[in-house]
């Protein structure tokens, strides 16, 4: 029988029903809550297109069983901002025009605003450091780096 499991995504109280408490998070946000900013990449929490943020900390969702987050606040991109209303992060990617296919952005940008919430004013050595483990195989990490300085200092 299915289990019954209370989260907290984007401000909203959800349940999911599994089968598997083991279950990767990633999948209840992707397939039972229509949630599609967290992508699958690699499975295996090595290239950081799963990111989300759980009370504030950047977390691979793909190695995160869904049962271990309940109760605890869960952000995706999708509530982070609006397109009415983006984040600072999310206007500094399209103005530095980050993105080439975009596979890996979610990722970059939700890592990044984990270290927004705990530096606001963090150097190119600490961003750089805060995303050496989020994969892009395009290659625009220079222009992520720079929205993300934008997102940060405005510059
Ligand atoms: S899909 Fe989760 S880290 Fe690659
Ligand atoms: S923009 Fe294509 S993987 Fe990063």
């Amino acid at each position: 029988m299915a289990q019954q499991i209370a989260l907290n995504v984007n401000g909203r109280a959800v349940t999911v029903g599994v089968d598997d408490p083991e279950m990767p998070l990633l999948y209840a946000l992707r397939d039972d809550l229509g949630l599609h900013g967290p992508r699958f990449g690699c499975g295996l929490g090595q290239c950081g297109a799963c990111t989300v943020n759980v009370d504030g900390e950047a977390v691979r969702s793909c190695v995160t069983p869904v049962s271990a987050v309940a109760r605890k606040r869960v952000l995706t991109l999708e509530g982070l901002g609006t397109p009415e209303k983006p984040h600072t992060l999310q206007k500094a990617f399209i103005e530095e025009q980050a993105v080439q296919c975009g596979y890996c952005i979610n990722g970059m940008i939700m890592q990044a605003a984990a270290l927004m919430s705990s530096n606001k004013n963090p150097s190119d050595a600490q961003i750089k450091q805060a995303l050496a483990y989020n994969l892009c195989r395009c290659g625009t990490h220079l222009r992520i780096v720079r929205a993300v300085r934008r997102a940060c200092c405005g510059a």
